[in-house]
């Protein structure tokens, strides 16, 4: 199916100052890192109760930092898309780009993105839980289960959100005062049933943005977006862009 955006969303964006993107596991679909939800997604083999959370990590130490070794094993092998690559073309497009993250693959920022919040952490950055002491992964052998911390030998955990845990305070205000000052948003790949990410396009409603869905399937966002494409972000955002230059000359 064809491609084809309403060219009033090209108006809207000749005008727009500040273009805002969220992100989720979506939009790394396509570069081979499995999503959460969808059908071969994490959560469909592996119980979050087990593995993101505080308590299970503090069970079995082991049994967690192996998981997110294999995810990071996952990561390691994969490359931007060509949707992370269109959202650094986005920086020379449009006067003001925020890229608001779920993801805490690092991709958007591997594909040059230059301004990213990352709203729930990064798999390669980790702390130790008694000092806090900061490790980024290159440096950590995680062979036998958790490691250790230098200093103190308390634990050390991925700087990652778990479920039951709060953001960290300056990314989520960030983000929220971003989505609030948005003239356009785009809430792409994520199933927006994760808060208070999925406030955030909601938000951006209630401050008048212009609210551009690309995922291909519905989601709650669908029925307050302003356009909707039901298309891989790695097809739909570099025709976005193609179409939106053709339209501007
Ligand atoms: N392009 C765009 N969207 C896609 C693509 C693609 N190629 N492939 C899948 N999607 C969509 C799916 O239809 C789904 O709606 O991406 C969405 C992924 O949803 P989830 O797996 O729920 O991921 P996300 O929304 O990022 O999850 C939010 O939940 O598990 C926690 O902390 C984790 O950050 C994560 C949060």
């Amino acid at each position: 199916m064809p491609i084809d955006f309403d060219p009033y969303t090209f108006e809207i964006l000749s005008n727009a100052k500040h273009v805002v993107i969220l992100t989720g596991a979506g939009i790394s679909s396509e570069s081979g890192i499995p999503t959460f939800r969808g059908e071969e997604g994490l959560w469909q083999k592996f119980r979050p109760e087990e593995l993101a959370n505080f308590n299970a990590f503090m069970d079995n130490p082991k049994l967690v930092s192996e998981w997110y070794n294999y995810r990071r094993n996952i990561i390691n092998k994969v490359k931007p898309n060509a949707a992370h690559h269109t959202l650094v073309e986005f920086e020379s497009v449009f006067p003001y780009i925020t890229v608001i993250t779920q993801n805490v693959d690092g991709l958007h920022q591997k594909a040059g993105s230059s301004h990213v919040i990352e709203l729930h952490g990064n798999i390669y950055r980790n702390y130790c839980i008694e000092c806090g002491k900061r490790y980024d992964y290159v440096k950590l052998d995680t062979r036998n289960g958790a490691p250790a911390c230098e200093e103190c030998s308390g634990l050390i955990r991925p700087d990652v959100v778990w479920f039951g845990e709060t953001l960290p305070m300056d990314a989520i205000q960030d983000a929220q005062q971003h989505a609030a000052s948005a003239d356009v948003m785009f809430s792409v790949g994520t199933s927006a049933v994760v808060y208070p990410a999925a406030d955030l396009p909601r938000a951006a409603k209630t401050h008048d943005a212009y609210l551009i869905e690309i995922n291909p399937e519905p989601t709650d966002i669908s029925m307050i977006a302003d356009e909707t494409i039901h298309n891989k972000a790695g097809e739909a955002l570099p025709v976005l862009l193609k179409q939106y230059k053709a339209w501007l000359d």
